[in-house]
């Protein structure tokens, strides 16, 4: 860390960072430590999907909007506690965060929030944060914000305080995510209650822990060789199993829509006619369509014969958060 000056003139900083998709899941959380995982997982950065965040100092108390709409307080306290700690002499925050996509939705709109926090906080701070303290940093806001400040490619392994970069956006350029937007409004339950109470209820917990060791194993070495077909393979049993969990549990947690559904079919059926697109679904009933560019179109138009009203995104691996100068706001 650097010292921070004592002239430092800055009085408000932005970042942006794109959401973390997770290949491979973290749910699940160590019994010690904020936001440790019980399970690795793998996280490809997406963009053009985009959170901003801009942040100053207040003068009695922390402030966040989300959108335009104040956050209650409890959900950001132990990472405002944190980012305090990047000052000498006690802080209260003002930040005003946007989302380029839907909030809570099951988009992983809290990894990219708190991956642009804690960059633009360091900023503020007057610290050039290494981006490994930034990851440890922005898991205490959300955990897979941990991979959210690098682009790219990048794995947090079980039990670790940040992630770690494995190739950057550059890695494997072919390779595409069709966001598909099912349902607009915000989950009712958090992925982190979720996956508190899998932890905690769910008879399958144990088992899927264990899985998830030998799963993330496997979506390494096919990512290794570009192999979508088996990492599409891996990241299929790694979100069922994740929701099997939650199926599970007490009370049971059903995420996904009558569309969520008609999604995994269509994939499905697509796979039997030799198109290669794999799913995924996190905390929420979105889907994602991972699949290589060549075959975008020919996945479009069976989405707009299947379901005219989505308006799927084609979204690809991206860079990772950056400071957004202020004469540019
Ligand atoms: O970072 P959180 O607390 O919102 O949890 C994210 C959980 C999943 O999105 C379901 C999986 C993941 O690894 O991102």
């Amino acid at each position: 860390m650097m010292p921070q000056s004592e002239s430092h003139p800055i009085t408000s900083a932005t970042a942006c960072a794109g959401p973390s998709l997770a290949l491979t899941k973290y749910w699940g959380k160590a019994k010690h430590g904020i936001n440790k995982p019980a399970t690795p997982s793998l996280g490809l950065t997406l963009t053009p999907l985009q959170s901003h965040a801009t942040v100053s100092l207040a003068a009695d108390g922390h402030e966040v909007t989300v959108n335009g709409v104040v956050q209650p307080l409890d959900r950001f306290a132990p990472f405002l506690k944190a980012a305090a700690k990047l000052f000498d002499r006690p802080v209260y925050f003002k930040a005003l965060c946007t989302n380029s996509f839907p909030t809570s939705a099951g988009l992983a709109s809290s990894s990219s929030g708190f991956a642009a926090l804690a960059l633009a906080m360091s900023q503020l701070a007057g610290r050039d944060l290494s981006h490994t303290n930034l990851s440890v940093l922005a898991r205490i806001g959300s955990g897979s914000a941990a991979r959210a400040v690098w682009g790219g490619f990048v794995e947090w392994p079980a039990g670790a305080a940040h992630a770690r970069p494995l190739y950057d956006e550059s890695y494997w350029p072919e390779l595409r995510v069709i966001v598909c937007l099912v349902h607009p409004g915000c989950k009712a339950v958090s992925s982190r209650n979720a996956m508190t109470q899998a932890r905690d209820t769910s008879p399958y917990y144990d088992a899927w822990v264990k899985e998830s060791a030998c799963m993330h194993h496997g979506a390494l070495t096919a990512l290794a060789s570009q192999d979508l077909e088996q990492l599409g393979d891996i990241a299929r049993h790694s979100y069922l199993r994740m929701f099997g969990t939650m199926l599970a549990m007490s009370p049971p947690l059903v995420y996904w829509v009558p569309a969520s559904v008609q999604l995994i079919h269509l994939a499905q059926g697509l796979r039997k006619q030799g198109i290669g697109v794999w799913e995924t679904m996190d905390a929420g009933p979105q889907v994602k369509l991972l699949c290589a560019a060549q075959d975008v179109d020919a996945i479009l138009c069976r989405l707009n014969e299947a379901l005219p009203e989505l308006t799927p995104l084609v979204a690809q691996v991206g860079a990772g958060p950056c400071l957004i100068p202020s004469t540019t706001v």
